[in-house]
């Protein structure tokens, strides 16, 4: 397995749409394998392909205390929401800033697993909150969207400005 390297918003790649996983293969695989790894190692409770700039649809989730719950969702789509919540959300690809964002409290997901069969699962409360953040990555959508344009604007420089001193 390997560490993936995670892209930094505002990178533009953050923003492409990422297309359907078709081949459920080797390859598929060692990518979730990596992005498991990463997300454990980073620590972080969630990641989409598109963060280790892969534009496929899927996504890896462990919101347990014991981090021993991984979850793999590939090509995911909500077919019901119910409810609403707010929550603070972080991201991976914007470290160090939080921000509360309204979701849905319940949701049911459809995807496919690691081998292509297809399952639905059901989620509420942070676990709610995370598998619809890392879809929202999938459609080239961070939390920050959901701020307001000075909010978003604050974060852009800050996080511009971290990245230049890093260099
Ligand atoms: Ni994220």
């Amino acid at each position: 397995m390997a560490l993936l390297g995670i892209l930094t918003y505002p990178d533009p790649r953050l923003l492409e749409l990422s297309q359907a996983v078709e081949q459920f293969d080797a390859e598929l695989h060692r990518l979730l394998d990596d992005m498991a790894e990463t997300m454990y190692q980073a620590p972080g409770v969630g990641l989409a392909a598109p963060q280790v700039n892969v534009h496929r649809r899927l996504i890896v989730v462990d919101v347990s205390e014991q981090r021993d719950a991984l979850q793999e969702f590939i090509n995911p789509e909500l077919v019901a929401t119910d409810g609403s919540q707010e929550c603070e959300e972080g991201c991976l690809s914007v470290p160090g800033i939080y921000a509360n964002v309204t979701r849905a409290e319940h949701i049911r997901v459809r995807a496919r697993n690691r081998h292509g069969e297809a399952f639905e699962h059901e989620a509420s409360g942070l676990e709610a909150v995370c598998i619809q953040h890392e879809i929202d990555h999938l459609d080239g959508k961070v939390f920050v969207d959901y701020l307001s344009p000075l909010k978003q604007e604050r974060i852009r420089k800050k996080l511009q400005k971290q990245a230049r001193q890093s260099m």
